[in-house]
């Protein structure tokens, strides 16, 4: 019976990850260790709190001495906890890289220490950079353009040195674009959403011509516990296989859930580094059994409706500043 530590589980894909688990009978006890950062929210894991499975930690992965105590008590570690919005990461990049670099760290180093059996680290499909043609691959390098998938890239390639140099059973899962019920609206999902909702208008960058593969939050969810159950050690397992789409075409969808035409869109100048298409090949995971069901426009149906029926989520998100919490003590005593 596992004992399942998760970071970030009051985040989107990490909450909808904490529920899947607290329903699995292979599972004896579930951890969420969040610092609730602007990005997180206990009301995403909802009903669940309620679960005799599940406790919450309200802590930062940057604290070494709590990371430690916490690993003691666990089997597993699947860890999502990071910052996650590529725009932010343009103007707070010092964030990303203490939270999505050093926290990985702390993570592993008490992973090691402790005898963790399974450590799943859930990265994303950016680190590999844009792809003009063609499919990424498990042993492409890792080209990122943005701090935001440099730090990703930076915490994978860590994570894999902690598995050849101290044996730490890592997995590396790296995801296409999710959506789903509970995102913050910051993406770009929620945010045409909210903005239709609220009767303003969406905002596309440049001509809506960046190529994504739009991939259902609980897909993403069953691919990272396949490879939390048979993964093999030290190893890479891209997650995709939703559906591919420029965000004009994205755009055009989500429109169309409205009754809505183009005449409300406002166009935005792009930003200052966007790439212009991802794509990867998901043949290995599809190899332990990994196969994504959920169809893109009964999903952006579902999370539309999400969104019209619980505006108390998502409306005091849009006029709260980000605050992000202080570095932990731990920062200044790294055991690095
Ligand atoms: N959303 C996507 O489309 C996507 C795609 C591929 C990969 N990923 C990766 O999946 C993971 C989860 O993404 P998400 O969209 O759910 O992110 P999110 O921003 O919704 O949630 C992140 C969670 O981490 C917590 N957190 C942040 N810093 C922390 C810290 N120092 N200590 C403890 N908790 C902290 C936040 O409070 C929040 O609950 C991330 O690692 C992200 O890089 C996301």
């Amino acid at each position: 019976m596992e004992k399942v530590l998760i970071t970030g589980g009051a985040g989107f894909i990490g909450s909808h990850f904490a529920r899947r688990l607290l329903d699995a009978d292979d599972v004896a006890q579930v951890t969420v260790l969040d610092a609730l950062t602007y990005a997180g929210n206990v009301e995403n894991l909802g009903e669940a709190m309620l679960s005799p499975k599940l406790t919450f930690v309200h802590g930062n992965i940057l604290d070494a001495r709590l990371v430690g105590e916490l690993a003691e008590e666990h089997t597993a570690i699947v860890h999502f906890a990071a910052e996650s919005h590529v725009d932010r990461s343009f103007y707070e990049a010092g964030n990303f890289l203490a939270t999505n670099i050093l926290g990985t760290h702390t993570l592993l180093a008490a992973a090691r220490d402790h005898g963790i059996r399974r450590f799943v680290h859930v990265s994303t499909d950016e680190v590999y950079g844009p792809l003009p043609t063609g499919q990424a691959t498990e042993t492409d390098p890792v080209r990122p353009t943005v701090p935001y998938a440099a730090s990703k890239a930076a915490s994978d390639l860590v994570a894999l040195s902690y598995h050849q140099t101290f044996g730490v059973p890592v997995c590396v899962t790296r995801s296409s674009n999710n959506y789903g019920p509970r995102q913050h609206p910051e993406k770009i999902i929620p945010l045409f959403i909210t903005r239709l909702l609220k009767g303003q208008s969406p905002t596309l960058h440049g001509r809506g011509q960046h190529m994504r593969n739009w991939l259902h939050v609980e897909d993403n969810c069953q691919g990272i516990d396949l490879v939390l159950r048979s993964g093999a050690p030290g190893q890479i397992y891209n997650i995709g296989g939703g559906t591919d789409l420029t965000s004009r075409e994205l755009t055009d969808r989500i429109l169309r859930l409205f009754d809505a035409d183009w005449d409300c869109i406002q166009y935005i100048p792009d930003r200052a580094s966007n790439d212009l298409r991802y794509a990867m090949d998901c043949s290995k995971i599809a190899s332990l059994g990994y196969q994504p069901v959920r169809d893109l426009d009964d999903g952006l149906a579902e999370t539309c409706d999400w969104y019209r029926r619980n505006p108390d989520r998502w409306a005091p998100l849009l006029c709260i500043r980000a605050t992000n919490p202080a570095p932990a003590p731990a920062l200044i005593d790294h055991p690095v």
